[in-house]
């Protein structure tokens, strides 16, 4: 028998769990997906559609979106379409949110998984850091925007793909920018992934008796383009070192597949998974007061509600 480990080391074991399965169909729902051109979101597109569910890409490289369109086409009876949006970019969020809006009259399940981990400390044209912006931001700001159709096509699903990584913390309401500390990856990456989390939460409790769940998820320790955007040495230390050590992304389709499908997950809400265990996550990410906080900064920051003169 294994020793007894303290909850908030748990994660420690829960990454070697065996998973649970869906089989659930999925045939004719419609899933919206950001992040799908790569890694965790690019395996949970092919895992839905071979499902039969039906695809909407939310991503930048309209390059990538129509090869990936037209090989899961050719492939599986269902269709693939994408909105282009970049993530640092509130507006062009905005706008992808508008055009799917008025596609589509139904909305079975939303994936959030555009992510990057950035060791330099970079700014977005609103003077917003960059990885709290496309982590965070950009995913509450596109949630809530499509929330409406989510609510009349319930029951309906909301997964935020999130990370073990918010263990890092960094987030502090009076310093996101990180004006006042010095800026690291990890941090900075802990930070927008923590306010996520709050998020989530309080997302959970607006959204009681809608018949829509929103849940969170870390996809595993996986090999993934997440980091190449980096400098030299850290895309060599990441290709020669670090994806030794990491397992293959369809485990995080199967995952998503998993939150997004499963019947006993009809009422499961406002919850984190590691991949599809249930998990507690950090302290620092279940502060009631921080929740409200966060809440609060993140509608004003993606213009949703006008910040109080
Ligand atoms: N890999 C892991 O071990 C791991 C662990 C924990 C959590 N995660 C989380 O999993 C999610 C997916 O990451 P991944 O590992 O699959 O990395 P990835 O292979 O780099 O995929 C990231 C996806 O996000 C998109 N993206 C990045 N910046 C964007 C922007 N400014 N605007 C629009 N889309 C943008 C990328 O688009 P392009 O294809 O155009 O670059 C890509 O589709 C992230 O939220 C990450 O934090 C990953």
């Amino acid at each position: 028998m294994k020793p007894k480990l303290p909850e908030q080391l748990m994660f420690l074991r829960n990454r070697q769990a065996v998973q649970k399965q869906s089989d659930e169909s999925m045939n004719g729902k419609i899933c919206v997906i950001s992040g799908s051109t790569s890694g965790v979101g690019h395996e949970a597109v092919k895992r839905l559609a071979r499902a039969g569910a039906n695809i909407v890409m939310v991503c930048r490289n309209e390059a990538k979106a129509q090869t990936i369109k037209e090989e899961i086409e050719k492939q599986y009876p269902v269709f693939v379409d994408y909105y282009l949006a970049d993530f640092s970019d509130l507006q062009q969020v905005r706008q992808a949110a508008a055009q799917i809006l008025l596609r589509y009259p139904r909305i079975d399940v939303l994936i959030n998984s555009a992510g990057i981990h950035s060791t330099k400390k970079i700014y977005n044209k609103d003077g917003y850091e960059l990885v709290f912006c496309v982590n965070h931001l950009a995913a509450f700001l596109l949630t809530h925007l499509l929330l409406p159709r989510l609510i009349e096509s319930a029951p309906s699903r909301i997964i935020q793909v999130n990370s073990e990584g918010h263990r890092f913390n960094g987030l502090n309401i009076h310093d996101l920018a990180w004006k006042k500390r010095i800026y690291t990856g990890l941090k900075s990456y802990g930070a927008s992934k923590t306010a996520q989390l709050l998020t989530v939460w309080e997302l959970a409790n607006v959204l009681k008796n809608t018949g829509v769940t929103i849940n969170a998820m870390h996809p595993g320790e996986v090999k993934t383009n997440i980091g190449n955007n980096n400098g030299k040495l850290y895309r060599w230390f990441l290709h020669h070192v670090t994806w030794r050590f990491l397992k293959d992304p369809v485990i995080s389709g199967e995952a998503l597949y998993y939150l997004a499908s499963a019947k006993e997950l009809d009422q499961v809400t406002g919850k984190f998974f590691n991949l599809t265990i249930e998990e507690k996550p950090a302290k620092h990410a279940l502060d009631p007061q921080k929740q409200q906080q966060v809440w609060d900064l993140s509608l004003q920051m993606t213009g949703l509600v006008q910040k109080e003169l």
